[in-house]
């Protein structure tokens, strides 16, 4: 089993990072026999406006934010992707392979290109074909993360499948088809502000998220302050259908808690927000604060980031090689 996943350093890591991705990729550290590689997707915020300085500190932040979660840089290989270059090199290797059709129904594309089509950086159309270099890099067979990055994951195994039919023999492919490993129970997390909407680092309202770093003052205020009904809770999870937002807090609380939907409306169905919502900031409290805490001790030390990521980035050099050879091979790219 080889675990490979990423984040984007843009803006700050969230309950919904945390829950549909970062939590599985900490315990999968103890679970998986094999290496765990996660990084910090920098080169992926280049396919939006962005501000250099702000990177370059959200890079470190992502880092702080990570091991605080309870990445283990001693255990797992954790780097940022522009300090490997397989990766973009890979993606040019794989854009031959790619199918403009493939990149024209990506959902993302389309959201956060919105209208402006033709305003749209390059890159991030190409973008899906930067992520499956990621992972086919490292010949990945499990890829932890939420629900939004499923369709991507499914272009990575279509790109992976055309370049072995296209380029290699059948007993000896170049590339593993990776599966994507999305949590049940906190797949998709929504804004406290909107139902409807995933919790995101780029909704323009703070309301709407819970940051990872947030102070226990502002994890209250931003729960009691979420968007609900003035209905009291269900006894049961079909009691949730058509209310989002109901059905968005007691998630949540289910996936801290690590109990199912059913099992909190169990104790809490028949009561209203007024009574629910202060338990859920209190668990939220109590789980993310030694996490809030830890990130804001690792932040001081701004070498020992640099280290991790510097020697991550040398482990993750080496373990790119070969595949990055292979796929030259396979081409008929000389390289003397
Ligand atoms: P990013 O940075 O948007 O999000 C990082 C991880 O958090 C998950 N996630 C959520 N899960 C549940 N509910 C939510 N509201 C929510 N918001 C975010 C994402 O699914 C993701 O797992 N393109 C990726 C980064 C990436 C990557 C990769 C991931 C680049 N290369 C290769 C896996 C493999 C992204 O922008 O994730």
């Amino acid at each position: 089993m080889r675990v490979v996943s990423g984040i984007q350093p843009t803006g700050s890591l969230h309950l919904g990072n945390y829950l549909g991705a970062i939590r599985n990729w900490v315990s999968m550290q103890d679970e998986v026999e094999g290496e765990c590689l996660f990084f910090l997707a920098d080169l992926h915020a280049l396919s939006m406006p962005h501000d250099p300085a702000a990177l370059r500190a959200g890079t470190l932040e992502m880092t702080a934010a990570l091991v605080a979660c309870g990445i283990d840089p001693a255990r797992s290989i954790l780097f940022n992707q522009a300090q490997v270059p397989a990766h973009p090199e890979l993606q040019w290797l794989l854009n031959g392979t790619a199918r403009m059709g493939w990149l024209n129904r990506m959902t993302q594309f389309k959201d956060k290109s919105g209208k402006n089509r033709e305003g749209a950086s390059v890159a991030l159309f190409t973008y899906p074909v930067l992520q499956a270099a990621d992972v086919l890099l490292y010949q990945a067979t499990h890829v932890p993360v939420g629900e939004d990055q499923k369709q991507h994951l499914e272009l990575a195994r279509d790109i992976a499948q055309k370049f072995n039919n296209d380029f290699a023999s059948e007993d000896a492919p170049v590339f593993t088809l990776p599966e994507p490993y999305i949590p049940p129970e906190a797949a998709r997390i929504m804004s406290l502000r909107d139902g409807s909407a995933k919790m995101s680092k780029s909704d323009p309202s703070d309301m709407s998220r819970i940051n990872l770093s947030d102070d226990p003052d502002t994890v209250m205020k931003k729960v009691k302050k979420a968007k609900t009904d003035p209905e009291p809770l269900p006894s049961d999870a079909e009691g949730l259908a058509g209310r989002p937002e109901a059905l968005n807090l007691v998630s949540i609380y289910a996936a801290v808690a690590r109990r199912d939907v059913g099992s909190v409306l169990s104790e809490y169905g028949g009561q209203g927000f007024g009574a629910f919502k202060p338990a859920l900031g209190e668990l939220l409290i109590e789980t993310l604060g030694p996490i809030s805490e830890r990130f804001t001790e690792l932040l001081r030390d701004r070498e020992a980031l640099d280290a991790i990521l510097a020697t991550g980035a040398a482990k993750a050099r080496e373990m790119a090689a070969p595949t990055l050879a292979e796929t030259y091979r396979a081409l008929g790219l000389l390289r003397g």
